[in-house]
């Protein structure tokens, strides 16, 4: 987290002081710094110079306009999986010829969105999806460019949770019967125009040889589609790009994951299309939050935060890991569950945590938290949620005001 760091004592994001944005804008509060955000992006950019390719940012991770907007600044497409975020990307003012649209659901009316706003491909899961996307393209009197998400069959050594690429998972098709599915839509689909091949195997991975057999196994599928006259000009390899949660634990190694990726694809006429975002997210954003009560049973110490698992709920969803920072140093070192307010045993950022010692009214950073925290959450318990703040140097700006107990209620009809 390069500029989320103790200055002087102080926790900072880029110039500004962690504690000042708490009083300021109160919480919970999650802070994003826009220097993280590019230099993470053009570190996968960067590793990957040799290659014709095109970074598109995977929104669900943290899908606020302004962020978006940062990176379709540094040359970022977006990938999408639903109608709203096909319209958050618009609204971003990315091109639709960068946005590309995956998910196992994809509705008639979220395909006809897409037709009509020109995406540059759908990333298709299923044989009845595909019929679908060419009915509707012949509907319109377009043609659809696809690529085939195959499941390779490959474990991507993460959580059970967020593994995407074996058999039994619900995601692609299986890559044994791609070639000949490919062939058929050749011949009988008129409306839709072959044009690559996509795979993401999972999310949080941290070592290349799950992305390399993927890849391998991908490109023996691009070679045998060759010499039946099917040329593919894309080839997806996913997202997926592991961060460092733990203080002890290492991210992917990006460079390693460059040079892979780049001697396999050097030598052939493919685009390479990424769907990072974690990677960028990730470690760009922070959850502040403050201690309401310590509360001591018998056999515990409990620190109750304002934020809670309608705030972030990776750590009861996956057993995740988030580094917690107290802003106030303090020598003397206790053991902490960290909980909310909400009514769930699962409502949990950390278990028996060490910590310095905290307070009532002291604040706390929730570290990791830029990727899938603000966009999993919701308004279980009537919680509005949290306000979203971007640092830009020595400026903070409001993207995301905290909700009311108006805008609550505001869609209920009475
Ligand atoms: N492409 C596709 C088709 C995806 O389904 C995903 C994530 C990505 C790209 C981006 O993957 P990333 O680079 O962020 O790993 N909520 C979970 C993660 C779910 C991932 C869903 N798909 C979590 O908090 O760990």
């Amino acid at each position: 987290m390069e500029n989320i760091n103790f200055k002087q004592n102080k926790l900072f994001i880029e110039k500004i002081s962690v504690e000042k944005l708490c009083k300021d804008y109160g919480t919970p509060l999650y802070v994003y710094s826009k220097k993280n955000l590019i230099e993470a992006f053009n570190r996968i950019n960067d590793n990957l110079k040799k290659l014709d390719r095109l970074l598109c940012f995977s929104i669900k991770t943290c899908s606020n306009i302004n962020i978006i907007k940062i990176l379709k600044e540094q040359g970022a497409g977006c990938d999408i999986v639903s109608g709203g975020e096909l319209y958050r990307a618009l609204k971003a003012k990315v091109a639709p010829e960068k946005i590309v649209y995956a998910g196992v659901g994809k509705t008639a009316e979220e395909i006809e969105y897409a037709l009509k706003s020109k995406i540059l491909m759908f990333n298709c899961e299923s044989i009845p999806e595909i019929e679908l996307i060419n009915k509707i393209a012949g509907k319109l009197k377009t043609t659809a460019r696809i690529a085939i998400r195959v499941n390779p069959d490959v474990d991507a050594h993460t959580h059970s949770k967020i593994t995407t690429g074996k058999k039994e998972n619900k995601f692609g098709i299986s890559i044994d019967i791609v070639a000949d599915l490919y062939k058929n839509i050749k011949k009988k689909m008129k409306n839709i125009e072959i044009y690559g091949v996509h795979c993401h195997i999972g999310s949080q991975i941290t070592e290349i040889s799950p992305f390399e057999k993927a890849l391998d196994k991908v490109l023996n599928l691009i070679d045998e589609l060759e010499k039946c006259g099917i040329s593919i000009k894309t080839l997806n390899l996913g997202g997926g790009l592991g961060i460092q949660y733990m203080p002890d634990k290492k991210p992917i190694d990006i460079k390693k994951y460059g040079q892979m990726v780049s001697s396999k694809l050097q030598n052939r006429k493919l685009k390479l299309i990424l769907e990072p975002g974690r990677y960028i997210a990730g470690n760009s954003g922070v959850l502040l939050t403050k201690v309401i009560y310590v509360k001591e049973t018998t056999v515990k110490k409990f620190a109750i935060t304002d934020a809670a698992m309608n705030d972030l709920i990776r750590p009861t969803l996956y057993e995740a890991y988030h580094h917690i920072i107290p802003l106030k140093k303090s020598n003397k070192k206790e053991k902490y569950d960290i909980v909310g307010p909400v009514c769930e045993s699962g409502d949990y950022f950390a278990k028996d945590r060490e910590l310095p010692k905290v307070q009532s009214g002291d604040y706390l950073a929730i570290l990791s938290a830029g990727a899938y925290g603000f966009s999993m959450s919701s308004n279980y318990n009537s919680r509005p949620r949290a306000a979203e703040i971007l640092v830009d140097g020595n400026k903070s700006i409001l993207i995301r005001k905290r909700e009311t107990y108006q805008d609550l209620v505001k869609p209920e009809q009475i």
